[in-house]
């Protein structure tokens, strides 16, 4: 079944897991812990979610020197976490020792590596920023072509990108290239700071893997039955 990631984007542990009360008895439950969250909490916030059965998806977004970056990823497979991110714009060597770190970890324990995911192009990076603050010239499109490509080509199991970059990413990167995508709402919703958002139905169309979903759930007057609901659409359900 294809995952709704939970952006749990709250202050404190105390926060999150009151909010997630109410999804006790949810199968397949998966979250998504950012920097915010664990800055605050650090590793004890992955371990309360993990003996609730619960998959998480750490989005740290490594960008260091190699060295560094396979000693965090190292650290990051000793938590039991299933997704994590670095920025491909780190390099290939960059990528290599994210895999290496992610690896070298799970083998040494005899567990499964969490699935490394890469991000391309920030979704609130602007073309006009492309070309002119990071002197990168050319489409955003392409741009996110060429990252996501070193990404597959260095180790990574995916990206994260906005759902309309799903197809052109299977086209030209890898058919089976994990897509994960942010900026979800529903029909209904507020865009808040997201510039180009899809509902989960074209989601579901454009090939997502899994999506990650914040405020349409965390900030819903009944977040366990729009969490249901998002979940049984984008596992092509009738809602
Ligand atoms: O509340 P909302 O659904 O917009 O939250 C989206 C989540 O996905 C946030 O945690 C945000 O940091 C994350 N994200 C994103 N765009 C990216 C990468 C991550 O919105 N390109």
């Amino acid at each position: 079944m294809k995952p709704v990631f939970i952006a749990l984007d709250f202050a404190d542990k105390k926060t999150a897991i009151s909010f997630l009360e109410p999804f006790a008895n949810i199968d397949h439950l998966a979250v998504k812990i950012g920097m915010e969250l664990f800055y605050k909490e650090g590793p004890s916030i992955v371990k309360e979610l993990r003996s609730r059965g619960i998959e998480v998806f750490l989005d740290l977004k490594l960008h260091d020197i190699p060295h560094t970056v396979q000693q965090a990823a190292k650290q990051i497979s000793q938590l039991d976490v299933q997704y994590t991110t670095i920025h491909a714009l780190g390099g290939s060597k960059m990528i290599q020792a994210a895999r290496l770190g992610l690896d070298e970890d799970a083998k040494a324990s005899g567990s499964i590596a969490p699935k490394l995911l890469a991000v391309t192009q920030l979704t609130s990076t602007s073309e006009e920023q492309l070309n002119q603050e990071e002197q990168i010239n050319g489409k955003i499109d392409d741009s996110v072509t060429h990252l996501a490509n070193l990404a597959h080509d260095n180790g990574a199991d995916g990206v994260i990108c906005s759902a309309l970059e799903d197809e052109f990413i299977h086209k030209k990167v890898n058919a089976e290239f994990i897509c994960i995508n942010p900026g979800i709402r529903l029909a209904n919703n507020n865009k808040d700071d997201q510039q180009r958002v899809v509902t989960p139905e074209k989601a579901r169309q454009l090939g997502a893997y899994g999506i990650v979903v914040g405020r349409s759930i965390t900030q819903s007057d009944a977040p366990v039955k729009t969490y249901q609901d998002i979940y049984n659409t984008l596992n092509g359900g009738q809602n």
